[in-house]
């Protein structure tokens, strides 16, 4: 089976915030494919960051596909909020959820995606049970709660892991790479096996947010 063409995900986390439609718009045109939201609850994780308000005013700025990635505890008593926002992807936490089955399947009987995030420290044997029942798997490559912190290097060698227990579940998830990517990575991670790369300060935090995706893009096909 050939490998779909890997997505640039720009996290919002990093955008400024005073001008968040433009700041998106730059990026897709730019090639982002998807829009990365980060969801952070002062509880799962030490920072708190912005709930379905903001992933809300993502969707009226933008047609691209909205990825939001649930940093919170209880994320089940929120998910039709993220839905009703605009989410066409909402992923939660295994280390969050102790019924990771039931969530799984809760959000996809609410008619988006399903994805699984995994902290670095969590062994990834936890996902084999689920691993036929998701769209997507987050690896964690840093803990996370903050954007703008480094790449944590032992993600090349679980992302080599989780396409190999890809295959061999024969499995149909995209495998998605979140924290401290940019240029001197990226291609490194696409050649591992990641299929959607997150990227916020690395993307943001350029003085041109276009030209910095093209860059990352071109990287990322290379
Ligand atoms: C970390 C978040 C990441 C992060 C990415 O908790 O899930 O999405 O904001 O940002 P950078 O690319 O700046 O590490
Ligand atoms: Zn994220």
């Amino acid at each position: 089976m050939s490998r779909p063409t890997p997505i640039l995900a720009p996290s919002i986390l990093a955008a400024d915030f005073t001008r968040l439609g433009e700041h998106i718009r730059q990026s897709v045109d730019g090639g982002a494919g998807w829009i990365h939201c980060d969801v952070m609850d002062g509880h799962f994780v030490p920072n708190i960051s912005y709930g379905p308000l903001v992933v809300q005013a993502a969707n009226r700025a933008t047609d691209t596909f909205l990825d939001v990635h649930l940093m919170i505890q209880r994320p089940d008593e929120y998910l039709q909020a993220f839905v009703e926002a605009g989410a066409d992807l909402i992923s939660v936490h295994i280390e969050a959820v102790p019924h990771l089955h039931r969530t799984i399947h809760r959000i996809k009987e609410s008619g988006v995606m399903a994805g699984v995030a995994i902290n670095p420290a969590t062994s990834l044997t936890l996902l084999e049970p689920i691993l036929n029942d998701v769209d997507l798997v987050v690896l964690m490559s840093v803990n996370p709660g903050f954007g703008g912190q480094s790449f944590i290097t032992s993600t090349y060698n679980r992302t080599t892991r989780l396409a190999a227990m890809r295959a061999e579940a024969d499995a149909g998830f995209r495998i998605e790479i979140d924290g401290g990517v940019g240029a001197g990575n990226i291609r490194h991670l696409v050649q591992a096996g990641a299929d959607v790369l997150v990227a916020g300060n690395s993307v943001f935090g350029a003085a041109d947010v276009t030209a910095r995706c093209r860059e990352l893009v071109a990287l990322m096909h290379g």
